[in-house]
């Protein structure tokens, strides 16, 4: 059953994973978010897999967390079963770079889920909200903490407290996505930002990513400190090496991604 709630696919050393519950607005139940977590740690995992795209249908990236199930579950299963805890961290623990490509609605769990992403792309056609105010419940999967440091706290309070839809527009603008991208053209147009990244060193981009995740856990100079270390570490590799001779030799460098 988990299978078909997710479809994955490589394209050369991009994984792009689709959320596919097309009856319920991709509604993040367990089993879908289990399958997503297995997915992950297989792309993380996997040598050759370097990025991963995360999208959705054209109607919905994902309309929140699955309301069904959540309405007669009761504390202590919540609690034993360490609900959301349990398989939403994976994404936001993934080390290698995650694009979210998000066409119509990413509401509740589903916009906390492209806030776990590195890089948003949305389609003009985007609707961003946190609608759990609605449901008389608070958002749960980290967007009352992350929202704030992509959108600022005067947004985030706005967004979370009255429930409201944000077009792609206002949340392009807001700092919650990267680009928006033509409707006609987005899956490829999205493919394309993976590919980009797919030429790119792995551990650079894994270097990268952790460097600017840390930047949201640390004061400033416990962060330049840890970026300077990593940056120190980043000679001992072949593919600096590679990327500076390929730089002065004036030709593309062919990175090991070691
Ligand atoms: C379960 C959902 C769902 C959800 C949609 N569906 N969202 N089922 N959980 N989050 C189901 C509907 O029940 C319906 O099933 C089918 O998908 C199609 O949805 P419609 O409502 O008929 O479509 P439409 O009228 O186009 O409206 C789309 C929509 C609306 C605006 C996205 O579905 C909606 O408001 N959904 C809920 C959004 C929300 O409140 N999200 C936050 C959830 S709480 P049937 O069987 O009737 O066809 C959350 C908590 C986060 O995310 C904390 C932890 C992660």
């Amino acid at each position: 059953m988990t299978d078909s709630l997710i479809l994955t696919e490589k394209n050369g050393a991009v994984f792009v994973i689709t959320l596919n519950r097309p009856n319920a607005m991709n509604a993040l139940c367990t089993p879908l978010m289990q399958a997503l977590k297995d997915a992950l740690q297989q792309a993380q995992q996997d040598d050759t897999i370097k990025v991963l795209v995360i999208m959705g249908s054209e109607k919905a990236f994902a309309a929140g967390a699955d309301i069904a199930e959540m309405k007669e579950k009761t504390y202590i299963e919540a609690y034993k079963e360490n609900y959301i805890t349990n398989a939403w961290e994976a994404l936001a623990t993934c080390r290698k770079p995650v694009i979210a490509a998000v066409r119509g609605f990413a509401l509740g769990g589903g916009a906390e889920l492209t806030m776990m992403c590195d890089i948003v792309l949305a389609s003009p056609t985007a609707k961003f909200g946190q609608p759990e105010v609605n449901l008389g419940i608070l958002p749960g999967a980290g967007a009352t903490q992350r929202l704030g440091k992509s959108v600022g706290k005067a947004k985030a309070m706005d967004w979370c407290l009255t429930g409201r839809m944000i077009s792609a527009e206002e949340a392009e603008r807001a700092g919650l996505v990267s680009q928006i991208l033509p409707e006609e053209t987005f899956v490829d147009d999205v493919m394309k930002v993976a590919q980009t990244l797919a030429k790119k060193s792995l551990p650079s981009l894994m270097m990268i990513k952790e460097a600017v995740l840390a930047s949201f856990e640390t004061p400033l100079a416990q962060g330049i400190t840890f970026e300077r270390r990593l940056f120190h570490a980043v000679f001992a590799t072949h593919d600096q090496k590679e990327g500076m001779a390929a730089f002065l030799e004036k030709r593309k460098p062919e990175f090991r991604d070691a």
